[in-house]
């Protein structure tokens, strides 16, 4: 995706920090997924994935997004802690012909966020249709380890989703599903299947699974060679920026939501063609679709040469983690994950219920653990809290993954059958947060609920 662009820079007259104004235009637009097949999308600037931000800590931004699509719409920026005004909250919304500006702190440690759609019921809709897009923090710590750089040149985001298109090109539309909509044909990029053209060196390749119902399992091989033989390679960041350290693996989840982050090195694949696969039966398979095809997902060329030496470095330690002060009191808050009354609900409730979805109140500022259940022996759930950054301090199934535990996360993937603790500091803000699945079907159709922060500590 194209760099995103202020449109003005100024000074904020009360700190003398950096404020940049931008505008993004919501609006429908028409992509040849198949060759003159045009099919119907809605995207931010009207392309999708929208234009990826990219904003140096410290600097504040103001979007002002201004709503010319079909839909109503409420933009959530995933990974900030945004004020809760300037959340996207899912009743928030703006109707077509209308605009909000959103304000966004950009305090944090360098991340990968993501902003998306996030209106009350049609979620999943607006996002499948193309609401999503990158936005990169960086700080000057992260500039000062020499990680492969250049955004667009060896440092990419590869945004993945999932679609299904109709004989004539058109986008399938799935209407009302009550489970999930996998869709069959995986999109790096916006692009079906991508080739991309690389030299033979280091890359930081920014994953982040924008798609609605469906979770990866991603793996690289050689493409001539044996399908089995995966390639090792470098975690180094989830979903809240670095991790305390590079974590090789050869197989990585990326759960719906999340960002992992890593450093791959074609050095020794000069001349060959690498393949990104994935395993489609980490999904949930609640259809008879077939996935064939979900398999592949995207391939490198490498080149025979690099254009100039590669001087990037992969450290030994990346940062120190500010993890969470450890509590070992227990749980403060348990919340089931679950379908109850046909319904997606959390302890029972789903967001419609004005009433009784405020599921927790904590104190601002204190560190808490809960415990996210999940009992289904079908459904996987994909829980993100917003505003905070968590700990995962355990699963029942055991299955932890190194790279989940060296850094910070927002989203937690509760497998089938699963229950995991999570730990978080609860700040800095006061305010009315939500916190749900992010599998969009189940979002919409309401697994979501919200916290409150504004009590004060005693
Ligand atoms: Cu990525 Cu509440 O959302
Ligand atoms: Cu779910």
């Amino acid at each position: 995706p194209p760099q995103k662009q202020p449109e003005l820079t100024t000074t904020n007259p009360e700190t003398g920090g950096p404020v940049q104004y931008y505008e993004v235009e919501i609006k429908p637009f028409t992509q040849e997924i198949y060759e003159g097949m045009p099919a119907q999308f809605t995207g931010y600037d009207g392309i999708s994935p929208g234009p990826t931000f990219i904003v140096p800590r410290g600097t504040e931004a103001i979007v002002r997004f201004v709503n010319n699509g079909l839909n109503e719409t409420s933009v959530h920026l995933h990974g900030s802690y945004s004020r809760a005004p300037f959340d996207g909250w899912a009743e928030d919304v703006t109707q077509p012909g209308e605009y909000k500006d959103y304000y966004y702190p950009n305090q944090q440690s360098g991340r990968m966020l993501w902003y998306h759609d996030h209106a009350m019921h049609i979620t999943a809709q607006n996002a499948y249709r193309g609401l999503a897009g990158a936005y990169i923090l960086h700080d000057e710590a992260e500039d000062a380890l020499n990680l492969p750089s250049g955004y667009g040149e060896f440092d990419i985001p590869l945004i993945l989703s999932s679609k299904q298109y109709n004989e004539d090109g058109t986008l399938f539309d799935f209407g009302t599903v009550a489970g999930a909509w996998y869709g069959d044909v995986p999109h790096v990029n916006g692009i079906p299947w991508p080739f991309m053209d690389v030299e033979p060196r280091k890359y930081r390749f920014r994953f982040l699974n924008a798609a609605i119902s469906r979770n990866f399992g991603l793996y690289f091989t050689e493409s001539t060679g044996d399908e089995d033989s995966k390639i090792p390679f470098h975690v180094i960041a989830s979903d809240a920026g670095l991790l305390e350290r590079p974590v090789e693996t050869s197989d990585l989840r990326a759960a719906l939501a999340e960002r992992w982050e890593i450093v791959f090195d074609f050095t020794e694949f000069t001349g060959q063609t690498i393949d990104l696969r994935n395993v489609p039966s980490i999904s949930n398979l609640g259809t008879e679709i077939s996935f064939e095809n979900m398999d592949k997902i995207m391939r490198f060329n490498v080149a025979a040469e690099t254009s100039a030496a590669d001087n990037s470095v992969l450290p030994e330690t990346l940062r120190e983690v500010p993890f969470p002060t450890p509590t070992t009191a227990d749980p403060t808050h348990s919340f089931l994950f679950a379908r109850t009354n046909n319904q997606w609900t959390i302890n029972g409730v789903g967001f419609s219920d004005p009433v009784n979805r405020l599921l927790a109140n904590v104190s601002v500022g204190t560190v808490e653990r809960w415990e996210l259940s999940n009992t289904s022996p079908f459904w996987s759930h994909p829980i993100h809290i917003h505003l905070i950054d968590m700990r995962i301090v355990s699963r029942s199934s055991g299955r932890v993954e190194e790279y989940e535990t060296a850094g910070l996360k927002d989203v937690v993937w509760l497998a089938k059958d699963e229950t995991a603790v999570v730990e978080a500091h609860y700040a800095p803000w006061a305010g009315v947060y939500m916190f749900h699945c992010h599998n969009l079907i189940h979002e919409d159709d309401d697994m979501m609920a919200a916290f409150n922060t504004t009590v004060l500590p005693e």
